[in-house]
């Protein structure tokens, strides 16, 4: 079983969603299918697909124009939520240790955090690719959780530009992001890989080890292209 997560960025429409649900339904497919939409789509019927949404702000209530809170985002019967996405990274210059308040705020809902972690092109051309990873992973997740999370690898260079690193740079990375999960008290924590994934490429990435699934951007916009995804492995 693999989970196959959908990020559908600043994309789509209520309509265009149910559309999506609808068409996932006949799938058959035993893994666990995530989309992760605008906040404006939350409270669509996901049927067998779960929902989540992209963001989630540290703050409970309050006055904060524009925020979106975890429980508010509970509220719609979602139950994920991406946290620490690369974009949100670069846009809104979110840190590690933003990202960390993210996650404990979608914990203490009850949500299940999808949380982000890869290096920039900068970062791997200095050689800091893994340095970058293990730190992602460190400060971005709160100590002794014992609720579920689930962390992605995505290498921020590759996101959205047909670019994959290799199969052995995705199995160092992900066999590095296991390895400090364990050390942390979280082994078995499910480890998603992203950046371009496709039809094309989704059943070999997955059968890299300690890949537990995908986080797929452009490719969960169109039923077309993404049903190929989640049948492309049991
Ligand atoms: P991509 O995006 O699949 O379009 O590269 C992945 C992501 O940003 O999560």
């Amino acid at each position: 079983m693999k989970v196959i997560a959908g990020n559908w960025k600043m994309n789509g429409t209520r309509n265009g969603l149910k559309d999506m649900v609808a068409a996932l339904q006949n799938v058959e497919t035993e893994n666990k299918v995530i989309l992760c939409v605008p906040f404006t789509m939350l409270g669509v019927d996901g049927g067998k697909v779960s929902l989540g949404s992209q963001d989630v702000s540290t703050h409970d209530h309050g006055a904060y124009t524009g925020e979106v809170s975890a429980q508010m985002i509970s509220d719609t019967g979602a139950k994920y939520v991406i946290v620490g996405h690369s974009e949100r990274r670069q846009y809104h210059n979110e840190t590690n240790d933003i990202v960390r308040q993210k996650v404990e705020a979608a914990l203490s809902a009850g949500l299940t955090p999808i949380v982000c972690v890869g290096e920039t092109m900068d970062e791997k051309q200095a050689g800091k690719t893994m340095e970058i990873i293990e730190s992602g992973v460190r400060e971005s997740i709160p100590n002794n959780i014992d609720k579920d999370i689930i962390v992605a690898y995505e290498p921020r260079w590759a996101i959205g530009a047909g670019l994959t690193p290799t199969t052995e740079e995705i199995a160092e990375a992900h066999k590095l992001i296991a390895d400090t999960l364990t050390s942390m008290g979280l082994a078995g924590t499910p480890v998603l890989y992203g950046a371009s994934v496709k039809g094309s490429n989704a059943a070999e990435i997955m059968s890299i080890p300690n890949v537990d699934g995908v986080l797929v951007g452009g490719a969960s916009l169109k039923p077309d292209d993404f049903i190929p995804i989640i049948t492309s492995v049991k």
